[in-house]
């Protein structure tokens, strides 16, 4: 008993061709025209669809204990959040609390992530370096399929790494072959300008972004690139929002060091004219690094950065907050919980203002949410609609419009930092695992039936002389 998806034009990374799709368990078994249905097989009609790879989020938090709060969406909601935007296999961050080891910060996500809804895995977050840190980073990699780190370059007096520990871990990934994932922003410049502000009676949200200037997001990027370098360890840096930090990419990249961005679509789509909504309304776009003004040039630079290939993928951050717990930060702008929904916004948004907006294909489109980061963080089996492919797939009417809010989303975030967003195209049906899980509407997302994946390193130290 399988599925058939019949007459959809199926859009890989730099490919769009019409077939039959041919499902059994939770696999692509056959690709063809005119596939015959075998006794019991559902069939979808998907003639003037687009048959997309599930796309793959490598940035979200569910869960998260942060600033004094959890994020409101748990496994189970965030991945079915997901699964109605067309997403279908998340990233979440295992961050380990004060003083727990690695491999205890690992059992607790394993157990918080048991009731995903779609497949998972995790980034190991660093967040000090401890004597018997290298030696956990090792046992993670080799022991349990986790091939990729994530250092905080802000965060002061929380998950902030130094230098020193930026320079371990860069160097243990390098020889164990795992990716570095990096919040780029120079977390002490940071803490100081807020200081500053917050003792000048500066304490509202519209402060946020002037703490974080686009310049400590620069310096960061190129002293973790530099840092990367020394090594020949892989570095990914993630929520890149400026033209600084892109520059500093670039500059790696053309010298012929192997590593990788992201940006989210907030960064795209976004200004900081959000930060000035009444009623403390700003709070809900209080994120870091910070949506930025629109006169400088970072929006632009960041949709050539997509289209030219100087960045690499598109995740969300998804964070969510509720407006209740952000009020935690109401007489301090430095204490509202960072972080906003997003992964269920993602592929209409991009597929309105990247495609039918003529910044790119959805070919590009494609590579961007589903096959890079797949390539990238080594889930083998997922990225592309292909035979032995696991059976993770989007439905996609190109003609449906729609508006992006609150009060329709899956999400249990209370506001949507994309309210009354217009989109073209809409998420028809997703199926994840060979299971339809979201059909017009509809969630059957199962709690639970998301698998850990284990990945296989692959990012060995590549040579560090690289051209000046
Ligand atoms: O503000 C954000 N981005 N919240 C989530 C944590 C992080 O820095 O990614
Ligand atoms: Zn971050
Ligand atoms: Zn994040």
């Amino acid at each position: 008993m399988g599925l058939v998806i019949r007459g959809g034009t199926v859009v890989n990374a730099g490919e769009r061709f019409t077939a039959d799709i041919e499902v059994e368990g939770r696999t692509i078994t056959g690709m063809g025209t005119g596939l015959p249905k075998g006794a019991g097989d559902t069939e979808i009609d998907a003639a003037g669809r687009f048959v997309l790879p599930g796309l793959i989020d490598p940035h979200v938090h569910m869960e998260l204990p942060f600033m004094g709060m959890v994020s409101i969406d748990d496994f189970e909601s965030g991945t079915a959040s997901g699964i109605a935007g067309g997403t279908t296999s998340i990233i979440d961050f295992c961050i380990p609390g004060a003083g727990m080891s690695l491999l205890d910060g690992l059992k607790l996500w394993r157990e918080r992530s048991a009731k995903a809804t779609s497949d998972y895995s995790f980034h190991m977050a660093i967040t000090h370096w401890g004597e018997h840190t290298a030696d956990e980073m090792r046992a993670v990699v080799r022991d349990h399929g986790i091939t990729s780190f994530k250092v905080f370059m802000a965060y002061k007096g929380a998950l902030m790494v130094d230098d020193h520990a930026l320079y371990q871990v860069m160097k243990v990934a390098a020889e164990t072959g795992a990716v570095v994932t990096v919040h780029a922003e120079n977390g002490d410049a940071v803490w100081n300008l807020q200081q500053e502000l917050l003792a000048a009676g500066h304490t509202g949200p519209e402060y946020h972004p002037v703490s974080r200037p686009s310049a400590v997001e620069g310096e960061a990027t190129e002293r973790a690139l530099t840092l990367a370098r020394l090594h020949g360890a892989t570095a990914y840096i993630v929520h890149m929002t400026c033209r600084e930090s892109l520059h500093a990419l670039e500059r790696a990249k053309l010298a012929g060091q192997k590593c990788y961005g992201e940006t989210c679509p907030q960064y795209l789509l976004l200004d900081d004219r959000v930060f000035n909504a009444p009623d403390f309304g700003g709070s809900a776009y209080v994120m870091s690094p910070p949506i930025r003004p629109l006169h400088l040039g970072h929006h632009d630079a960041l949709w050539s950065g997509l289209s030219n290939g100087m960045l690499d993928s598109i995740g969300t951050d998804h964070c969510p907050f509720t407006h209740e717990q952000k009020r935690m930060g109401v007489k301090d702008f430095t204490r509202i919980p960072n972080g906003a929904a997003g992964i269920e916004d993602r592929l209409a948004i991009l597929y309105t203002h990247g495609v039918v907006g003529g910044r790119f294909s959805l070919e590009r489109l494609v590579e961007l949410c589903a096959s890079a980061p797949a390539r990238i963080f080594g889930l083998d089996k997922k990225g592309a609609v292909a035979v032995g492919m696991d059976a993770d797939l989007v439905v996609f009417n190109p003609d449906a419009k729609s508006v992006r809010s609150a009060r329709t989303h899956f999400s249990k975030a209370d506001r949507s930092i994309f309210e009354g967003f217009d989109v073209q195209g809409k998420v028809e049906k997703t199926i994840v695992g060979g299971r339809v899980a979201f059909d017009n509407g509809k969630l059957m997302a199962e709690r639970g039936a998301g698998r850990f994946i284990a990945r296989k390193p692959t990012h060995f130290a590549h040579p560090p002389e690289v051209k000046a």
